[in-house]
């Protein structure tokens, strides 16, 4: 057994695999970032190489390309796609209403993109991610470079104005440098600690002429995937709340973990 499997590792795992249920042949997928997309793209490859599936893939970053490639899954630009079938992608916290924290990898501006040139958005996520209300997980806001210090001042404002909890902002770092989006933006995490209006807030930041996008999904996800380490799976619907539940079979923990991505 590989000492890095957690329970958490599987309930994302189970997450990914029930997600597959949603790829049928000849789809267009929308490929998200993170260790639980990572998971759903690994178990992607192996019904391409090994059953055949045909479906074209779009990545949602650098890192998710990369993986995805090494998969030999074909891939494909959104610029050519068009149009996708299905996202399947993980989140950082959702809520009853299927509301949205992403960008905890970095990747939430190509990632709201392709998920808002899709039919569907499925979310897989370990039992962890659920909560009451978003906020404990810092909210991630993507920003032009050029005069990001004023960007962050005329954040600062609205949330004097905003229902927030907390209103700390830190820059995201890659070491001893600003943290570089796949589009060549920084990140300003929003330590927040409860959003009382998340699509107020998404709307208020977004009129910020220096913000490009926040990692605030408001009415994006369809369905979103719960996935337990024993391999249950509970099922939440935008429009029908907790659809039910499945169970996955799991491997062996040997042949389980696979670095994220
Ligand atoms: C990437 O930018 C994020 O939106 C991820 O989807 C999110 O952080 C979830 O990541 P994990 O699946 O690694 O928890």
């Amino acid at each position: 057994m590989n000492d890095t499997v957690t329970g958490s590792d599987r309930g994302k795992y189970a997450a990914a695999k029930a997600a597959l249920d949603f790829i049928k042949p000849g789809m267009k997928v929308g490929l998200g970032t993170g260790s639980t997309a990572a998971w759903f793209v690994q178990l992607l490859g192996n019904l391409v190489n090994n059953e055949g599936l045909e479906i074209v893939g779009v990545p949602t970053s650098s890192r998710t390309r990369d993986l995805a490639a090494s998969l030999n899954i074909p891939l494909t630009t959104l610029e050519d796609a068009g149009w996708l079938d299905v996202t399947v992608d993980g989140a950082d916290e959702f809520d009853a209403n299927l509301n949205l924290i992403k960008g905890g990898g970095g990747a939430l501006l190509q990632e709201k993109i392709v998920a808002s040139a899709s039919n569907q958005m499925v979310v897989i996520s370990d039992a962890s991610k659920q909560v009451d209300a978003l906020g404990a997980f810092p909210l991630p806001v993507e920003v032009v470079r050029f005069g990001w210090g004023s960007t962050e001042s005329t954040i600062e404002e609205v949330l004097v104005g905003a229902d927030v909890a907390n209103r700390r902002i830190t820059m995201r770092m890659d070491g001893d440098e600003p943290y570089v989006t796949d589009e060549g933006h920084y990140i300003l995490d929003l330590h927040l600690n409860r959003i009382g209006d998340p699509r107020g807030l998404a709307e208020a930041l977004n009129r910020i002429p220096g913000v490009v996008e926040t990692g605030l999904f408001v009415v994006m996800a369809d369905t979103v995937l719960v996935g337990y380490d024993d391999g249950n799976v509970h099922i939440y619907d935008r429009d029908g709340g907790n659809m039910g539940r499945k169970k996955v079979h799991m491997p062996g923990e040997d042949s389980l973990y696979v670095p994220g991505a």
